[in-house]
């Protein structure tokens, strides 16, 4: 094997991404090649604490022996059919991850971005059979901040330019509204063409902006009464990071359409999935909707024991009570301590620290640079906020050893 035989430096590792790939991404320079639980290795042996989990992808941790070995049990009997057939694991599966929910159907697709695609294109559907929009005018309303991929149909919901800049026409039939906005909401809903209207519980991308107490429910309240779709885009909030299953479990109810990804997985291959209803996810009929990938046994397979891995690890409640720690240990340890840090907030192990500065000037990358040499991986959002999401499967020790870290970190600024 090419890789394993020429054993290169993390910067001839670089130089080599540099020279071959895209520059569509600005990484952190660090070259891992090894991960277990919440830690990783680069290639010169050096160890980490992971608090990014790839976006929130690996809440079950790095290489979990658990789904690794569904995964390899699966591989070896069968990886892919396409839909043109059926398989023997996406019935059980459907029948596991709807009952897991609490919803009637599921549709599997592979990653984030599709599932939010899939949650428009049910929208729209059920909008004109369903509701009686005239054809071709449904809208769905989307909130400033928001994130949710990179495909045009995402971009053209976004307001941020690094994200929309030289890409344009952009998707019709989207409306916008502040966040965390419910006066600007319930004159949104008034417009009778209106489907759905999506949101992220907390901004994750945005810098983990978490919304006000009650926004959530009132906005559910809303739409219900104005007969319009709630979609939450819990791509990066749900499967326990938040310190619930999902972060609308916080405020007590259930979206009519949700959609899953990242940690559906535990990091392990790309899978996504929307749940819904009988009346909204049965507009869409065979031939009109799919992805070649999407119910793949592999996937099903792996995706089962991952969530069960969360339910028997307790990932919830763990993410809800080290959650707490953090918060109150950034606080007390930065926050009241010196000017540089403005701000902590988040909730469960979805968190981020906020830099009293300009969103240009790059101490929170050099921040990030000086934890990485310091053995913990975090990465900027949005210029000066970093965003701390370890592993769920993180001890309270090793947290606190990583409280340690960053506080020395940061205090060294
Ligand atoms: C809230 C949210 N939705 C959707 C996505 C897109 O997921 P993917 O990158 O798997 O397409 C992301 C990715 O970060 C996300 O944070």
């Amino acid at each position: 094997m090419i890789l394993q035989d020429t054993l290169m430096s993390s910067k001839e590792l670089m130089e080599l991404e540099d020279r071959y790939g895209a520059h569509n991404y600005h990484p952190v320079p660090v070259v891992l090649s090894k991960g277990q639980g919440v830690f990783l290795w680069d290639v010169e042996g050096k160890q980490y604490y992971d608090f990014l989990s790839a976006y929130s992808a690996v809440n079950q941790g790095h290489c979990h022996p658990r789904i690794l070995q569904a995964l390899m049990e699966q591989a070896q009997k069968l990886t892919l059919t396409s839909r043109a057939f059926h398989n023997d694991v996406l019935g059980p599966y459907g029948k596991f991850i709807t009952s897991y929910f609490g919803y009637e159907r599921v549709l599997p697709m592979n990653t984030g971005v599709e599932g939010g695609e899939t949650a428009i294109k049910l929208a729209r559907k059920w909008g004109y059979q369903v509701k009686g929009i005239p054809t071709n005018e449904a809208k769905i309303i989307f909130v400033t901040g928001n994130f949710w991929g990179r495909t045009l149909a995402a971009i053209s919901a976004s307001t941020d330019p690094s994200s929309t800049k030289g890409f344009g026409p952009y998707m019709p039939g989207y409306v916008l509204i502040p966040y965390n906005d419910l006066p600007a909401l319930e004159e949104a809903l008034q417009d009778p063409t209106v489907a759905g209207f999506m949101v992220e519980p907390i901004q994750g991308e945005a810098g983990v902006v978490v919304p006000d107490a009650g926004y959530l429910r009132k906005a559910y309240d809303l739409c219900q009464q104005n007969q319009v779709l709630f979609i939450a885009d819990e791509v990066q909030t749900g499967i326990a990071r938040t310190g619930k299953l999902l972060c609308c479990d916080h405020e007590g109810f259930k979206p009519d359409i949700l959609v899953l990804g990242k940690a559906l997985s535990g990091g392990v291959l790309p899978v996504s999935a929307v749940l819904s209803s009988n009346e909204i996810m049965l507009t869409i009929r065979p031939g009109e909707h799919g992805s070649t990938y999407g119910g793949n046994p592999l996937a099903c397979a792996v995706a089962i024991e991952a969530l069960q891995v969360v339910e028997d690890e307790n990932l919830a409640e763990n993410s809800e009570n080290l959650g707490q720690i953090f918060r109150q240990r950034m606080q007390r340890d930065l926050v009241d301590r010196t000017d540089l840090v403005t701000l902590v907030r988040g909730k469960g192990l979805l968190n981020a620290i906020v830099i009293n500065d300009d969103e240009n000037s790059g101490i929170a990358w050099d921040i990030c640079l000086k934890l990485a040499e310091n053995g913990l991986l975090a990465k900027p959002t949005h210029g000066n906020i970093i965003r701390f999401a370890p592993p769920l499967v993180m001890t309270e020790e090793q947290l606190h050893e990583c409280c340690d870290i960053i506080q020395k970190v940061v205090l060294s600024f």
